[in-house]
């Protein structure tokens, strides 16, 4: 058994958390959430807090859930796109994290390259979160597992089946938190999209401690069969649009249509973590249809952010 202590820890990647310390998040997503629709819209345990948020790439959800869940739990979050800053015009990351930590009490960072995320923590003294890189979308599973749990009542012995673009970086947290959570994950990709090599390492060392299943698979009727959930993400994310024809190309045989949510049979729900490509990874009637609980991920994304920034800052 773990102690909860996250305060002053940075949140790059998942590997570096204990499956009960995710857990706790999750437990603390879904507690904000609680007293958020019970009328409490705000819990001001960062009263007086300031929080940077530095993005190199576009957001919606991110951007915006963690603005409002620092205004909720009574912080200011102040978003800063990259190429505004002076790192825009060559002021190094070390010199940018040392002035941001003089300042604010948390760095909030959405980076084309993951190294930028790990320089930024290595000179900064306060948190450091990862809002996206290339490599990970962290607070992306969190929140998911999140809300999979909120629809399925347990984690533990579901089996999610992620369809698409084995090299994706929602993919890759997703192993690393569902093997630590003890949610068995499926893969289906073409071979010349696997994983990355050190993330599914960490899965598979983490699935033989909690008793998980990490299978990576071609076929994506195979991979969704009797599955709990099943997840995709785009073909072509963002900073990918050099390889996009070949990436479509590729992973056309894995669009998850009526016919696949009907392979994988009653109990599947149908995620993804937006935005959406519609007609390509995933059809409208899919998004649209029965299936879908992507709009309670979205809005699951504020009351994890919650947590994330409460357990780490308070
Ligand atoms: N899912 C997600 O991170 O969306 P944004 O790119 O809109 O932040
Ligand atoms: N894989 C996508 C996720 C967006 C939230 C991207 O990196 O563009």
């Amino acid at each position: 058994m773990t102690l909860y202590n996250l305060k002053g820890r940075h949140l790059i990647c998942l590997t570096e958390y204990a499956p009960d310390e995710l857990e706790r998040i999750i437990e603390v997503g879904l507690s904000f959430k609680r007293r958020f629709y019970a009328g409490e819209r705000v819990i001001p345990v960062l009263r007086g807090r300031s929080i940077a948020m530095i993005f190199e790439k576009p957001s919606t959800r991110t951007r915006v859930s963690f603005e409002v869940a620092a205004n909720q739990l009574g912080a200011h979050a102040m978003y800063l796109n990259w190429r505004d800053l002076q790192l825009g015009r060559g002021e190094t990351i070390a010199d940018t994290a040392r002035v941001l930590s003089r300042y604010v009490d948390a760095i909030v960072a959405r980076v084309k390259e993951h190294s930028k995320l790990e320089e930024l923590a290595r000179y900064s003294g306060v948190p450091v979160i990862n809002a996206l890189s290339d490599l990970s979308h962290p607070c992306q599973a969190l929140g998911d597992y999140m809300t999979l749990l909120e629809v399925k009542g347990r984690l533990r012995g579901l089996t999610l089946a992620f369809v698409g673009d084995g090299s994706d970086n929602v993919l890759h947290s997703l192993l690393v938190a569902g093997a630590k959570l003890g949610v068995n994950v499926r893969v289906a990709t073409p071979r010349q999209l696997q994983p990355n090599e050190e993330i599914l390492k960490a899965a598979r060392e983490a699935a033989a401690e909690s008793g998980a299943e990490i299978e990576i698979l071609e076929d994506p009727v195979e991979a969704v069969r009797g599955a709990d959930a099943v997840y995709t993400d785009v073909w072509v994310s963002m900073g990918q649009e050099e390889v996009a024809a070949e990436k479509i190309k590729l992973l056309r045989p894995y669009q998850v249509n009526a016919k696949l949510m009907e392979a994988a049979g009653s109990k599947a729900v149908f995620m993804h973590c937006l935005p959406a490509h519609r007609g390509q990874e995933v059809t409208d009637e899919v998004m649209d249809g029965p299936w879908s609980i992507v709009w309670d991920q979205a809005e699951n994304r504020l009351h994890i952010q919650k947590a994330i920034l409460a357990l780490l800052l308070a």
